[in-house]
C-alpha cells in the first residue's frame, strides 16, 4: 500500500489522480489534516489517515500496513524540518520499505541564497541516514509559480524581477505529479534520485516573449536590482518575510541554480513535458 502525504495539496492531488488511474484505490492511503478537503478521495476508495507532521501518534497510526510513503514536503514553517524528520522516524518505526521525498532540483545546495531550500537537502541526509530505502524526486521550480512571480496583471505590467538573465528549466506541477506516481508504481526502491525538470531552461526574456507570442500584446522583462525590487515591495506593504523569500528565489535563479536540465521527467512520463508556451497557456489560462 502507498501512503501519500500532503494529499489535499496541489502536488499530492496530481500524484493521486494518476495513481487512481493506474492502480486500485485499495492500494492507496492519504495523510490528510482536514477530512473535509478529502471527500473526493474517500469517495473513490482511498483510505484516509487523519494526521499531521507534528502529531507523532497520528503518524504512527497512518503508517499501519504501508509499504511505500511519499513524503510531500511541508510549507515554510520554522519547524518544517523537524516535521519531515517526524515522518521519517514514524516510517522507520512502522517498518515501511520505501520512503520517497519531494526535494528540489538545484545546482549547488551549498551556495543557495534561499535558505528555505536548504531543508530539502537536510531532509535527504536524514532519510539516507535512517537506512530506509529511498527515492528522491528533485523537482524544478513549478512553471505554475510564474503566475505568482510575474503577478496576475503581467500583460499590463510586464515582468519586473531581480533575476538577471538567469534561466529556469520549468516543468508543470501536474506533470511532475504524474511522473512521481509512475515511479511510485514501479516495484523498485533502490535509493534512486530523479531530477524532474523541463527539457530546456528559459530566462524571463523568454517568458516575456512567449506571453507576447500567445497574446499579441508586447510584454517586456526588466531585470531590476534586488534593493530596488525590495523597496517597491515594501511600498506595496508586502511582508518582510515574503520579500526576503522572493529575492532568495530570484537570486538563486540569477546564479543559475534552476537552469540544469535532465531527461528524467520525460522518461518517467513516457513523453516530452509540455513546452514553455503550452505551459504558460495552461497556467495563465490564455
Ligand atoms: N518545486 C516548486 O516550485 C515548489 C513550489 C512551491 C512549493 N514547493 C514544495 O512542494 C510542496 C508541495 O507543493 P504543493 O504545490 O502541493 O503545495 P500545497 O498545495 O501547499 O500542498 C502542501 C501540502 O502539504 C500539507 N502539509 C503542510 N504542512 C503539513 C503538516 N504539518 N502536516 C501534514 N500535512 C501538511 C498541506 O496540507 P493541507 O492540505 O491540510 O493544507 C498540503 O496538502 C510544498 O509544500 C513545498 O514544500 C515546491
Amino acid at each position: 500500500m502507498i501512503l501519500v502525504t500532503g494529499a489535499t495539496g496541489q502536488l499530492g492531488t496530481a500524484v493521486l489522480q494518476t495513481l487512481l488511474q493506474k492502480t486500485s484505490a485499495t492500494q492507496l492511503a492519504a495523510l490528510v489534516r482536514d477530512e473535509h478537503k478529502a471527500t473526493d478521495l474517500q469517495a473513490q476508495g482511498v483510505s484516509l489517515r487523519l494526521g499531521s507532521y507534528d502529531d507523532l501518534a497520528s503518524l504512527d497510526r497512518a503508517m499501519q500496513g504501508i509499504e511505500k510513503v511519499l513524503l510531500i514536503s511541508g510549507g515554510g514553517e520554522d519547524d518544517a524540518l523537524q516535521q519531515h524528520y517526524n515522518v521519517v522516524d514514524a516510517a522507520k518505526r512502522a517498518g515501511v520499505q520505501c520512503l520517497a521525498y519531494t526535494s528540489r532540483a538545484l545546482k549547488d545546495p551549498t551556495t543557495l541564497a534561499n535558505q528555505l531550500m536548504v531543508r530539502h537537502f537536510q531532509t535527504e541526509d536524514y532519510i539516507r541516514a535512517s537506512g530506509l530505502g529511498y527515492v528522491f524526486f528533485r523537482n524544478i521550480l513549478y512553471l505554475d509559480t510564474l503566475l505568482l512571480f510575474t503577478g496576475p496583471n503581467v500583460l499590463e505590467t510586464g515582468i519586473l524581477l531581480p533575476a538577471g538573465q538567469g534561466k529556469v528549466a520549468y516543468a508543470l506541477r501536474s506533470e511532475m505529479g504524474e511522473a512521481i506516481a509512475n515511479v511510485l508504481l514501479q516495484a523498485d526502491c533502490a535509493n534512486r534520485i530523479y531530477h524532474f525538470t523541463g527539457p530546456e531552461a528559459y530566462s524571463f526574456d523568454d517568458v516575456a516573449a512567449a506571453l507576447t507570442s500567445i497574446t499579441g500584446k508586447e510584454v517586456g522583462y526588466t531585470a531590476v536590482e534586488p534593493t530596488v525590487f525590495a523597496a517597491g515591495m515594501q511600498q506595496r506593504g508586502v511582508p518582510e518575510l515574503a520579500i526576503e523569500r522572493t529575492i532568495g528565489f530570484m537570486t538563486d535563479i540569477s546564479h543559475g541554480q534552476e537552469a540544469e536540465v535532465s531527461s528524467d521527467l520525460a522518461t518517467a512520463l513516457g513523453r516530452q513535458p509540455v513546452s514553455l508556451t503550452d505551459g504558460i497557456r495552461a497556467v495563465y489560462k490564455l
